[in-house]
């Protein structure tokens, strides 16, 4: 099955009754039925979330959303209500909800055998490095695989210190790196913050992207700017070596941000000729989301000594992975180090059939053909609604940034939450982030079609009409 197709003319019909309700926008068919809902209501699952559940998980809608069935790129509330899903889970679900062969590796996996931990053999966690290491450019071909994108991090860099003898971790503003009390510190935002020690030896250098630098210039200049910020950083504060640079090729919580091409390079230089190594975190970048290349680090012209994953690998199970070279991964052999669930038999099958479908699937393609249509599609709404601010990204993975007024840039927070409401309440989720939470996240299962597509661009066009008034 390919899924990627040049977009039809929008032709759509705009009078008929949606799918989801009397808006006027059709929403693109589905042939898939979801099952009756039979557990508890939206009322009780709140309800015992209030008592039970920890307060600090939060739910994204004024009404949050009761999602209960997962079809490709679609989603189910519990009456039935379909919604098109342009944030894949925070930008997890690559493949698609519930990808038949995915789902059918996972419960072959799990009827043979469901866990056994790396102190036994079983073929799929070899397998699977293995074809990790297919997939990046050569001798990046050892893999430790990990729960989640916070401990892939982590681990990156307790590798990179090690290997390296030098303690200092240069990380980037509006960079997100997960929430784990080491990689917090990496992590760039005050609102994930808490005031609890956590960036022992890590400073965190200017971004490169160009809406908001504080430096002047193209956006090459911008770029060449940020990166002398490592070399200063290295200069006043460290021991004048480090032991790593990390960063997001495109900023993924931070709003889809990245500096110009030459950014990474020259960062990277800088770090090399400090003694330092160069870690990718391809949590969201990683896997065709980026079109034109599999891993985000390649639309730079770079090649990182260590690539971190996690999100899309497993399309929904916690995988998550850090592929490295063989001498540094040596520097880990030292001591003991063990991880209960890395290398689990399940979710490597769920990794190995990923791999398998973003290809067989054509979702690397699409990503990029849908994505240049999608991207086209905001830039032209940016003509027509002054809220839009900056349309950036690549493939799909793409961030709209609203602001009250493009000369002072002011951070339209209260708008971005009122268009997520409206596309929501006509049937399309979108996600937001940003340091003040004013750009819209569009980053969906890679098999979206150019049909969904163009209902999310009328949607939008719709939404911002109405966050404006
Ligand atoms: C770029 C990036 N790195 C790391 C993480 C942390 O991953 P996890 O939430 O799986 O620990 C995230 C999560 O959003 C992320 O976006």
């Amino acid at each position: 099955m390919t899924i990627a197709s040049t977009s039809p003319p929008r032709e759509r019909e705009k009078s008929v009754k949606g799918a989801s309700g009397s808006h006027g926008l059709q929403m693109p068919p589905s042939d898939h039925v979801p099952g009756k809902y039979t557990g508890p209501s939206r009322e009780e699952v709140l309800a015992m979330r209030r008592q039970y559940a920890n307060p600090a998980i939060f739910t994204l809608y004024g009404e949050p959303l009761l999602i209960v069935e997962g079809h490709m790129q679609w989603l189910f509330d519990e009456t039935g209500k379909r919604y098109l899903d342009m944030f894949a889970g925070i930008v997890t679900v690559s493949c698609g909800h519930c990808h038949p062969k995915i789902v059918a590796a996972i419960e072959k996996q799990t009827e043979t055998l469901q866990h056994a931990t790396t102190i036994y053999l079983h073929p799929n966690m070899p397998m699977l490095a293995k074809k990790l290491a297919s997939k990046m450019p050569e001798g990046l071909d050892v893999t430790y695989f990990v729960n989640d994108g916070s401990e892939a991090n982590d681990l990156a860099v307790t590798m990179a210190r090690l290997f390296t003898g030098n303690s200092d971790v240069i990380a980037l503003r509006n960079g997100y790196h997960g929430g784990s009390p080491s990689s917090i510190g990496l992590t760039s935002h005050n609102t994930w913050k808490f005031p609890i020690p956590s960036a022992l030896g890590i400073h965190h250098a200017v971004s490169p992207d160009p809406y908001r630098s504080p430096f002047a210039g193209t956006p090459e200049e911008i770029a060449s700017k940020s990166a002398q910020d490592i070399l200063e950083i290295i200069r006043y504060s460290t021991p004048g070596k480090i032991a790593a640079f990390i960063a997001e090729p495109i900023q993924g919580v931070g709003g889809a941000t990245y500096g110009a091409r030459n950014y990474l390079r020259e960062a990277y230089k800088i770090t090399r000729d400090n003694g330092g190594l160069c870690i990718a975190d391809e949590v969201q970048t990683g896997f065709g989301r980026t079109g034109d290349h599999y891993w985000g680090f390649e639309n730079f012209d770079v090649i990182p000594d260590f690539v971190t994953m996690a999100k899309g690998i497993g399309n929904g199970v916690p995988l998550a992975a850090v592929t490295t070279r063989m001498e540094i991964a040596q520097a880990l052999t030292q001591r003991i180090h063990f991880n209960t669930f890395g290398g689990n038999p399940v979710c490597m099958a769920a990794g190995l059939a990923v791999l398998d479908v973003i290809d067989e699937d054509g979702l690397q393609e699409n990503s990029r053909v849908i994505g240049k249509k999608l991207k086209d599609g905001l830039r032209e709404l940016a003509k027509s609604h002054q809220l839009i601010g900056d349309v950036r990204g690549m493939g799909l993975m793409l961030g709209v940034e609203l602001v009250r007024d493009r000369k002072t840039k002011e951070p339209a927070k209260k708008e971005t939450l009122a268009v997520l409401e409206t596309a929501r309440e006509i049937g399309v989720l979108i996600g937001k982030g940003g340091l003040d939470g004013n750009v819209l996240r569009i980053k969906p299962p890679m098999c979206i079609t150019a049909e969904d597509a163009d209902f999310t661009l009328d949607v939008l066009d719709r939404a911002l009409t109405a966050a404006n008034s």
